[in-house]
């Protein structure tokens, strides 16, 4: 087998009850090497559930798992010495400063020594946490947490990265450098797998996503041919006091689909001309042309219903 062919990841039926709940249920996924893969789905879609088998940190109910080519979870602890993990919760170490939680991290790997001292100064310019380094964590804003608890990931120069929500509460600041740092990773050649409740996050970073709810996986394919393959090209909404009665009079009549959400329509069209033809010649109308986006993938494959409310 070439190594790009080398599966890095190989679930097969995979499932997890807790009692009689299934949060994943029978999946089957193939990550390549050095693929950034993301993992999408809404709240309780079961995508930690699925993370935290891969990682060996609870047991699936039944089906088949190999990760790193070691079968998990029977193989899990040599298999976690060569994979970096950033939970969904930090669970950094909030008694130690900044370098003791790297330190005491990399002892668990037996690291240490001048090569690790290097090891550390490195991660903690690739994390801008140079200046912070005798810092208590409680003293770190929550985008330093994070950017933390990614390069404890990378303490052991892991082959595959496992983030679940990287990003969540990040501001934009924040999360383009970690953005940055990800995309530096990848051209690594670190097979990456990413959840991720920000759509643009997944739409520039994944190499393929897959949409997953109820503990099944809906679809798969990069960002560009998810939208290719649900979505119409052109997206138009239209919102305003006068949406409803533009809708009723005019725009019904122009669109391939339609759908309400709220007060605004969303319009959707493989020739978006004249609908914006329509829309510029109704004077007063608010509305925004867009192309179709990894949201608009997500929305029709998993439902517009709140999850867990
Ligand atoms: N230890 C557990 N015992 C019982 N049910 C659990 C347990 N862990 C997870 N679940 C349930 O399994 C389902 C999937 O949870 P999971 O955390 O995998 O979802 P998720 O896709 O990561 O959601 P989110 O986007 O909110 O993080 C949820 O309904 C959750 O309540
Ligand atoms: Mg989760």
């Amino acid at each position: 087998m070439s190594d790009d062919q080398v599966q890095v990841i190989d679930a097969r039926l995979l499932s997890k009850h807790y009692g009689r709940y299934t949060a994943v249920d029978a999946v089957d996924v193939k990550i390549r090497r050095g693929e950034f893969w993301g993992l999408l789905g809404p709240n309780g879609a079961g995508k930690t559930t699925f993370l935290r088998m891969i990682t060996g940190a609870i047991a699936p109910s039944s089906g088949s798992l190999r990760v790193l080519e070691y079968p998990v979870p029977a193989q899990a602890r040599p298999m976690r010495r060569r994979i970096g993990v950033v939970p969904q919760l930090d669970n950094l170490d909030p008694d130690f400063s900044v370098i003791e939680n790297l330190r005491t991290y990399a002892g668990y790997f037996g690291l240490s020594g001048p090569d690790l001292d290097t090891h550390i100064e490195g991660l903690l310019e690739f994390a801008a946490l140079e200046s912070k380094r005798d810092a208590r964590i409680s003293a770190l804003s929550g985008g330093m947490q994070r950017r933390l608890s990614l390069v404890r990931a990378l303490v052991n120069q892991p082959d595959l990265l496992i983030l679940d929500e990287p990003t969540t509460g990040l501001d934009p600041q924040a999360r383009q450098l970690m953005w940055q740092r990800l995309r530096e990773l990848k051209s690594k050649g670190i097979t990456v797998v990413l959840t991720t409740h920000y759509m643009e996050e997944a739409q520039r970073l994944c190499d393929r996503i897959t949409i997953m709810d109820h503990g099944r996986l809906l679809d798969s394919a990069s960002p560009s041919e998810l939208i290719k393959r649900h979505i119409e090209p052109h997206v138009v909404e239209v919102y305003g006091d006068d949406a409803e009665a533009w809708h009723l009079g005019v725009g019904a009549g122009l669109a391939d689909r339609s759908e309400q959400v709220g007060e605004t329509w969303l319009y959707y069209a493989l020739d978006e001309e004249p609908l914006v033809d329509a829309l510029k010649a109704s004077h007063g109308i608010s509305y925004l042309h867009r192309p179709a986006n990894l949201e608009d993938v997500f929305v029709k494959l998993t439902g517009r219903e709140l999850r867990e409310a």
